[in-house]
């Protein structure tokens, strides 16, 4: 059973806390969780454009904090879905002996979409287009996960 899931991008100020907080209004009862494969912003909150941009949708993004991925992460998660194949290959290097914990791209569960990563709106300030992609392919999740229902 799938029943704990975890969001990994790069800061964990952007992607995946707002993954993180879509997947939970849209997947009550899971354990969802995100982290960021750098220390760059640990201990913060989402980035105020993100809160705002997801605010919009009715997500409140307000009580979150950034942590950075760690390898022990892959014990206490079924399923580890990455932002981008760099965070995939970042969190990969630190897969532990024995580990059979599966990390997938996260637009995988999007294939509708076209898209093979969810782009950085750090980087890209679209926000929306972010949000978008995100709660395509988190509903692309709850289909994978909950197929009857
Ligand atoms: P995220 O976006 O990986 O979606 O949280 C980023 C946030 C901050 C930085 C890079 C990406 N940064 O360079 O500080």
């Amino acid at each position: 059973m799938t029943t704990r899931i975890l969001f990994v991008c790069l800061g964990n100020i952007c992607r995946s806390p707002a993954a993180e907080g879509i997947a939970r209004a849209l997947l009550p009862g899971l354990e969802i969780d995100s982290a960021g494969t750098s220390d760059w912003h640990v201990g913060e909150p989402p980035y105020g454009a993100m809160q705002a941009a997801a605010r919009a949708r009715g997500i409140d993004l307000g009580g979150l904090h950034a942590r950075q991925f760690q390898p022990g992460d892959f014990h206490r998660f079924d399923l580890i879905l990455a932002m981008d194949a760099d965070n995939l290959d970042e969190i990969e290097a630190l897969r532990p002996t024995g580990s059979d914990t599966p990390v997938r791209l996260f637009t995988d569960y999007a294939p509708e979409t076209g898209a093979d990563h969810v782009p950085d709106p750090y980087y890209t300030r679209d926000f929306d287009a972010a949000l978008d992609l995100i709660e395509a392919a988190a509903k692309g999740l709850k289909a994978a996960l909950d197929p009857a229902g």
